[in-house]
């Protein structure tokens, strides 16, 4: 545990109607506020490691992105990752909550673009973990509209088949077992429909490269050092467009690199934000 931090701070199950539709975070721990965004297509439950190792003066918000976890989902053919950042900006609007440091992990990292470039008073600071700016390539795109379609046809198996094998690093899969369990649940709780949404959400997202050399907030950028999904040499990419952004390669660690070695990704985190609160 890093020093300073508060040793199992008790996590909330919190829910709200916002905007008319039912959303669900967790958080812990109370002062500056620290959003804490997951990927695809797991929920909330990811960033357990880390909220219950907060640093003290820190508020933990987790939220259930629209469909995901216990948030309602909603109609529209495709969640854009525009839409799932306003909902984020409404959240934290029914909290009370002006400015945040904003933590995404894969799609949440492009939900937190999509938050800086519409919110930019909101993002205090941003830590982008194991994504990229760039939009799908046309391969990508492709391959995830025929996945989304195979989802219609056959249920959530074709993301999770194809998934499943990509998501932890080689040290993960041998000797922490128990992630692997808990990635899975995730993904299996997830409904094919929100699948289906989201993907079609990623799959049409613009690239966020044109807005790198105009964040001006601290960034630190995390990877694993064994992430095939979005690699190191995305994070170099990003630690160089951003002026000032520092990088942590975590050793030991494929795409899910808060849940594989949640020690090594909290001692970054809190040294991070421990550098914010001096700024
Ligand atoms: C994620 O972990 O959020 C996904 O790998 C993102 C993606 O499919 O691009």
């Amino acid at each position: 545990m890093a020093v300073g931090a508060v040793p199992g701070n008790q996590e909330r199950a919190m829910k709200a109607i916002i905007d008319g539709r039912e959303m669900s975070w967790r958080e812990a721990g109370a002062g500056e506020a620290l959003v804490l965004m997951h990927g695809f297509p797991f929920d909330s439950r990811m960033w357990e490691p880390q909220l219950g190792h907060l640093p003290d003066g820190w508020r933990g918000i987790a939220p259930d992105l629209r469909g995901f976890g216990d948030s309602a989902g909603t109609a529209e053919e495709a969640y854009s990752m525009d839409m799932l950042a306003d909902d984020v900006a409404a959240l934290l609007s029914h909290l009370g909550i002006r400015h945040a440091v904003v933590c995404g992990l894969s799609m949440g990292g492009y939900v937190a673009f999509a938050l800086h470039r519409r919110h930019p008073a909101l993002v205090r600071a941003l830590v982008l973990a194991d994504t990229r700016a760039g939009a799908d390539s046309a391969d990508a795109r492709k391959n995830r509209l025929e996945t989304a379609e195979r989802v219609r046809r056959e249920g959530r198996g074709p993301i999770v088949d194809s998934m499943l094998p990509k998501l932890l690093s080689d040290e993960t899969r041998a000797q922490r077992p128990e992630v692997g369990v808990r990635v899975k649940s995730m993904m299996e709780a997830t409904t094919p429909e929100t699948m289906i949404r989201a993907s079609l959400g990623m799959a049409g997202r613009p690239s966020a490269e044109p807005q790198l050399r105009d964040i001006n907030v601290p960034v630190l950028v995390v990877v694993g050092a064994e992430d095939v999904i979005t690699d190191r040499g995305e994070a170099q990419l990003l630690t160089r467009a951003i002026r000032g952004a520092q990088i942590e390669v975590i050793q030991g660690a494929g795409h899910v690199s808060n849940m594989e070695c949640p020690d090594v990704f909290n001692q970054a985190l809190h040294r991070f934000l421990a550098g914010l609160q001096k700024q």
